[in-house]
């Protein structure tokens, strides 16, 4: 049971609550979330599956997992290799966002939302962005102390982390959403979330739904396969699957809820990019703090407490991948691995930090820094590291041996006809949506 929290611990970060907003922003509402929850159920939960079962049976980190399962094959050493890139890739700005977080958790204590007129609040983020140094000691700040936490070694000490605060984000998301629906002008973008404009859709609408999800389960890379190899071989990998897909997927659908409606009230431009959340969310705390100081400063010390804590788990599970291949493969210890991966880190997310700021004019494709590794990272890598393992799954390992792992050598009854459904979803559905989408991001 512990190992869903753990695994919930990763999945529900910043991806569903700075992410997922903001990326329905730009990929017009309601038709995109549509998209994404089918993507979730058809394609992202098995997968998950395929994730899992590889880790438990190589009992391996990322890196060794496909290439013990299968020796001999450079090939799934290599993808072993790219799973350990990724993540780093991904920590990198991911930091530079709990940085933010961080920095909003402050102002929250120093009641700065109380001090200021809404249209202030939201406009304080364009400056916070815009000044070199601010933002970098954040991030510095943050990827210092989830390197810290990975160096003391953390399996046990994330679940417990997670058991406490993922109920709890749940909690103050609902405060939030409750308030954010009932401010005058929300109906709009309560609409905008239900009401689904198909004329928008776009090739490039199907890529960002799939990559959002994939990402927001923390898929396609080394971390739900070295958690797998922690789950015990008691547990029931369907089960626990299916819970953390789902509750991953509830949690992003009602951080939507609770911030476009904001964000219309606001009137904030909903395809603003990565700021979204920093604008809308200080604007209904300030509007809160007009008639009940004290809910609102609790609310907001509390939302941005959690708010990091839940992006740290998430970018410690992150660093750990590095920290485990340095290990595994140099017999580098915990404390000094930590500090390469921070300091390798902590270099490109430099770049990614101004890239909002004095590097913004440094674009390729019309992408800034920042943009370009998030997009490089999910909408390429993911995917090609997630085909690796699906294909895996489906034409190295045999049948036998799925079903072994999905039932645990028969202690668990598990439909036939569910299982026959689950194993073509991995084996031909994934491969086939992944090549597609994985081309369309070329091509549109
Ligand atoms: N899923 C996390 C989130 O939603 C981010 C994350 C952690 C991640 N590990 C990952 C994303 C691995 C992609 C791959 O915030």
């Amino acid at each position: 049971m512990a190992v869903i929290f753990a695994m919930a611990g990763s999945a529900i970060g910043l991806g569903n609550i700075w992410r997922f907003p903001y990326i329905v922003g730009e990929h017009g509402g309601a038709a995109f979330v549509l998209i994404y929850i089918v993507s979730t159920l058809l394609i992202s939960m098995p997968v998950f599956v395929a994730e899992v079962s590889v880790g438990r049976r190589s009992r391996t980190s990322a890196y060794g997992a496909l290439g013990r399962l299968s020796p001999g094959k450079w090939i799934w050493k290599a993808m072993g290799l790219l799973t350990v890139f990724i993540p780093l890739m991904i920590a990198s700005y991911y930091s530079v966002i709990g940085g933010w977080s961080v920095n909003y958790l402050i102002k929250a204590c120093s009641l700065s939302f109380l001090s200021q007129s809404p249209d202030e609040v939201t406009g304080m983020f364009g400056t916070f962005i815009s000044s070199s140094w601010t933002p970098l000691v954040f991030h510095m700040l943050f990827l210092a102390a989830c390197c810290m936490v990975v160096a003391g070694g953390v399996k046990s000490g994330i679940e417990k982390f997670s058991k406490l605060t993922i109920p709890m984000l749940f909690v103050l998301v609902l405060v939030i959403l409750v308030y954010s629906v009932t401010l005058p002008g929300a109906s709009v973008g309560v609409n905008y979330l239900l009401k689904p404009d198909f004329s928008q859709l776009t090739p490039r609408t199907f890529a960002y739904a799939l990559g959002q999800s994939f990402y927001s389960l923390s898929l396609g890379m080394g971390c739900i396969i070295t958690y797998g190899s922690y789950v015990s071989s008691k547990e029931n990998i369907l089960a626990s699957s299916a819970g953390t897909a789902v509750s991953d997927l509830l949690f992003a659908i009602l951080a939507g809820f609770a911030i476009m409606p904001a964000v219309f009230a606001a009137g904030i431009e909903p395809g603003a990019g990565p700021g979204l959340i920093f604008q809308s969310i200080p604007f209904i705390f300030t509007k809160m703090g007009m008639q009940l100081p004290l809910v609102s400063t609790v609310v907001s010390v509390l939302f941005f407490l959690t708010i990091v804590v839940a992006a740290m788990t998430s970018c410690i599970s992150l660093v750990e991948v590095g920290v485990a291949y340095l290990w595994d493969r140099y017999s580098i210890r915990r404390p000094v691995g930590s500090l390469i991966i921070f300091m390798l880190c902590g270099l490109a997310g430099v770049l990614c930090s101004l890239s909002f700021g004095p590097l913004s004019s440094l674009t390729v494709g019309g992408k800034c820094i920042f943009d370009l590794f998030d997009w490089f990272a999910s909408n390429i890598l993911l995917l090609l590291a997630a085909f690796a393992v699906v294909v895996f799954v489906g034409f190295v390992m045999k049948k036998e041996d799925v079903w072994d792992e999905v039932t645990n050598s028969g202690a668990f009854k598990v439909n036939v006809k569910l299982f026959n459904l689950l194993y073509f979803l991995i084996k031909w559905v994934a491969p086939v949506a992944l090549t597609l989408i994985f081309i369309t991001n070329f091509i549109y």
